[in-house]
């Protein structure tokens, strides 16, 4: 993604390896710093990952990937300790965020390629290809969702999306934010109603940060006023990403997610995911829900008047709070998936098992 630094417009990928560092663009800082985050060994890799430095599902994977194999490359003990080793290691990053399956991919992925290795060298030099290629797919994967995704959105269009399925959420491109990127670059007219996404803001701060870097036309909004904007007829479409989704097509995605294809339906306005096929868990017949942090609801987070960021109170001391992160949306309520395969309806998914 193309980002407005002081020295000039440079190129980003959400998440990158130089030598054994994994470096993330530092999310949290978004949109009124931006700075880069070095992670030093695998466990301050996963210690970002569940702090959140790096969120969306498929930079979650390419962080776990990179995570993995910086943990092969600084391995020094016996290669007969390096099986076990190995597997500390995975269960690290994935004990991180329960939700996003693209981490389980992913990291499976590296591990099943180093552990054909008979030596450490050829461990390390394989770690090192496999969460590369890993990262390098998955950003041509997020790519391709834009192409097919963008012909949906035509001049004129009111698009909802919730929460950041952007370039932040990916290596780059975006899921749900490709098709938008790629249509704005098309020349198209079209205005994107971005959902402000509480407790975190993911909306208000880095979809919006996104689309004002690409100066895509946009509003936020609060969260409770996208049926309004449905009623007076300002949204035809809504594009949101994915944190896990099943072969019966319930998608787990940010919280709100559901509620906001409840009101597209009531609307007939369609409703689509995009998802590559590392968020794709066919194995599983139900979806683990995270709860996170009751601070995060209790507290907002942002840039105060005097220029300094902090976090300021908003609940009663005595009001406890609940956090689930994700919530589920069912297959009726979805039009279909769009993928780096193509456009599938619910029934059609099983087509994507096969993931090669
Ligand atoms: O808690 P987060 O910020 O990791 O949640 C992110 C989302 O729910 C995204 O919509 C999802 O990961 C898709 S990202 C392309």
């Amino acid at each position: 993604m193309k980002v407005k630094t002081r020295e000039g417009i440079r190129d980003f990928r959400t998440v990158w390896m130089e030598g054994d560092i994994v470096k993330l663009i530092n999310q949290p800082l978004i949109p009124h710093r931006f700075e880069v985050f070095e992670c030093k060994n695998h466990q301050e890799t996963a210690r970002a990952i569940k702090t959140m430095v790096v969120r969306g599902a498929p930079a979650i994977g390419a962080t776990g990937a990179y995570g993995l194999a910086q943990a092969v490359l600084q391995f020094t003990g016996d290669f007969s300790a390096f099986p076990d080793f190995l597997n500390r290691a995975e269960q690290t990053l994935k004990g991180t965020r329960p939700t996003a399956y693209d981490l389980f991919y992913a990291t499976d992925r590296v591990k099943a390629q180093v552990l054909k290795a008979r030596s450490l060298e050829e461990a390390r030099e394989t770690a090192k290809k496999a969460s590369q290629d890993y990262a390098d797919k998955s950003a041509e994967q997020c790519r391709k969702i834009g192409e097919f995704g963008r012909d949906l959105i035509k001049d004129g269009m009111g698009v909802l999306t919730h929460c950041n399925a952007g370039a932040l959420a990916c290596v780059d491109y975006g899921t749900a934010l490709a098709p938008i990127r790629f249509a704005h670059q098309q020349g198209k007219d079209f205005t994107v109603f971005a959902d402000e996404t509480r407790p975190r803001c993911q909306g208000a701060r880095l979809t919006a940060w996104e689309l004002a870097q690409e100066g895509i036309r946009h509003f936020v909004i609060a969260d409770n006023a996208a049926g309004h904007f449905m009623q007076k007829g300002e949204i035809d479409i809504v594009i949101v990403g994915a944190d896990r989704i099943i072969s019966s097509g319930l998608t787990a995605n940010k919280i709100g997610t559901y509620g906001k294809a409840v009101l597209a339906k009531e609307n007939g306005i369609p409703f689509y995911v995009a998802a590559p096929s590392s968020t794709f868990d066919f194995k599983s017949e139900e979806i683990p829900i995270e709860e996170r942090d009751g601070d995060e609801v209790s507290h907002m987070f942002g840039l105060r008047e005097n220029g300094e960021t902090g976090k300021v109170r908003i609940t009663p001391k005595e009001s406890p709070v609940k956090n689930p992160a994700f919530d589920t949306t069912p297959a009726r309520l979805i039009t279909a998936f769009i993928t780096e395969k193509g456009i599938f309806k619910p029934g059609e998914i099983n087509q994507l098992a096969e993931k090669d």
